[in-house]
């Protein structure tokens, strides 16, 4: 039996991803129309086995309980969220949950980011764990080295695939061979993070006998409980056969802002080719508007047949696009109306907004710059004949002149 442990962290956790993590948990932000957490969970339904998958965080339970029951009975598999009271890190946060997690006697457990886009080739990663032996499995991406130091970089053997090397976010480059937060482990993984555990409480009771205040300064740079999967389990590992690498050549991204977002809506999109062509709109029959590339469509929104929509353009619920609109890459969260003719292009256009007659949202489509999307918060009102370029608009603001690189609070 497998079980898979999806990592959704907390509302702190969330801030570069301000203003849409005001509305709702990052984890269940659209991307490509469906929540960003149901994509690894998608990909954990295709695993032979799967018995169960836990969702591990920090925000309120209420804020999961919904999705977590329609999740569990549209896939026939059971999610559930496993809230921690505080952050305990990446690794104490499964630790902590050890018991339920072992509650299947599984002999794998594969443990997941939740805040990256990938194809999250499991099955492919199982295979290979299995042929390495060893305690666990990391997902490898190669990416350019001048971004490589915003993740964890690693060197792996090129014939055994060991990982020989480990640094999270090293000041100088060591690699551009990268971890993608993905990882298969057996149960063994516990003994590992108890291991560190121990070892620091140990540290800490020595130097509580040789003096009070080092014992502070000690508990205060190691909490006991808080453990981190990549410093303090994967970086003392590495070079001792227990850790090995799987490299995929299939898309990965990280998301921790708004323009990735948009930017893995369209992977997702593309991706659905394959695996739901059915979420894809068509397009097809004199009634529906017109569509280019790979577009979602929620069933409850309203599209005008005179608008234009695609490539990338995800549409959630009870939105509505009236007639002779454009949309290029965005993103409509619900209950959005877009009046006549608008166009809106390489932007997010938050929940309930409006957009006039006439009116642009639009920018340059620089997915990783400050204003390089542009972004409506909730409830935002742009008139009509106003254009918005490369702007970020906080939640409840009306528009009534045009701005352009502006970000008005
Ligand atoms: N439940 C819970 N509790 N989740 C947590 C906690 C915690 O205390 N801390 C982090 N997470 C979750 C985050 O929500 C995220 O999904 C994942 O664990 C990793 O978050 P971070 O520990 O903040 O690391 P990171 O995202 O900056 O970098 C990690 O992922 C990169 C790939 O995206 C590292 O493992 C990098 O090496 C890696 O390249």
């Amino acid at each position: 039996k497998l079980v898979a442990v999806i990592m959704v962290g907390g509302p702190t956790k969330g801030t570069r991803f301000r203003p849409l993590s005001l509305n709702v948990p990052k984890p269940l932000f659209p991307l490509a129309g469906q929540p960003m957490v149901h994509h690894p969970i998608s990909a954990c339904k295709r695993i032979p086995n799967l018995v169960q998958i836990y969702l591990i965080g920090f925000y309120e339970e209420r804020e999961f309980t919904l999705y977590v029951s329609s999740i569990s009975n549209e896939l026939k598999i059971p999610v559930r969220y496993l809230r921690e009271d505080k952050p305990h890190g990446s690794a104490g946060g499964i630790y902590n949950f050890r018991d339920q997690i072992m509650d299947e006697s599984p002999s794998h457990i594969f443990l997941l980011n939740c805040d990256v886009c990938s194809s999250f080739p499991l099955t492919e990663m199982l295979d290979a764990h299995k042929s390495y032996g060893g305690i666990g499995t990391i997902l490898v991406s190669k990416v350019s080295a001048e971004s490589a130091s915003e993740f964890g970089e690693l060197v792996a053997d090129p014939t055994t695939n060991e990982l020989l090397h480990y640094t999270e976010k090293p000041e100088t480059f060591v690699s551009d061979r990268i971890n993608c937060g993905v990882y298969i482990f057996t149960p063994d993984i516990f003994k590992a993070i108890q291991d560190v555990s121990s070892n620091r409480r140990d540290r800490a009771n020595l130097r509580r006998v040789s003096s009070f205040e080092a014992l502070q300064s000690a508990t205060k740079s190691f909490p006991t409980d808080f453990i981190r999967l990549d410093q303090d389990i994967l970086s003392p590992l590495a070079g001792k056969k227990q850790l090995y690498t799987y490299e995929t050549l299939d898309f990965w991204e990280q998301i921790k802002t708004p323009g990735m977002s948009l930017k893995c809506s369209a992977l997702y999109l593309a991706q659905f080719r394959h695996t739901s062509p059915h979420l894809l709109a068509t397009g097809d029959g004199t009634k529906s508007a017109t569509i280019i590339g790979d577009v979602y469509i929620h069933p409850s929104a309203k599209v005008h047949p005179t608008a234009k929509i695609g490539p990338n353009v995800s549409i959630s619920a009870n939105a509505r696009v009236g007639p002779g609109v454009r949309l290029i890459s965005c993103i409509i969260l619900d209950d959005v109306e877009i009046k006549e003719n608008a166009i809106v292009i390489n932007s997010i256009v938050g929940w309930k907004s409006s957009i006039g007659r006439w009116s642009r949202v639009q920018s340059v489509g620089d997915y990783n710059a400050k204003l390089g999307i542009t972004i409506l918060g909730e409830a935002v009102n742009v008139e009509d004949e106003v254009v918005v370029i490369n702007s970020i608009i906080l939640p409840n603001k009306t528009l009534n002149v045009s701005v352009q690189e502006e970000i008005i609070l």
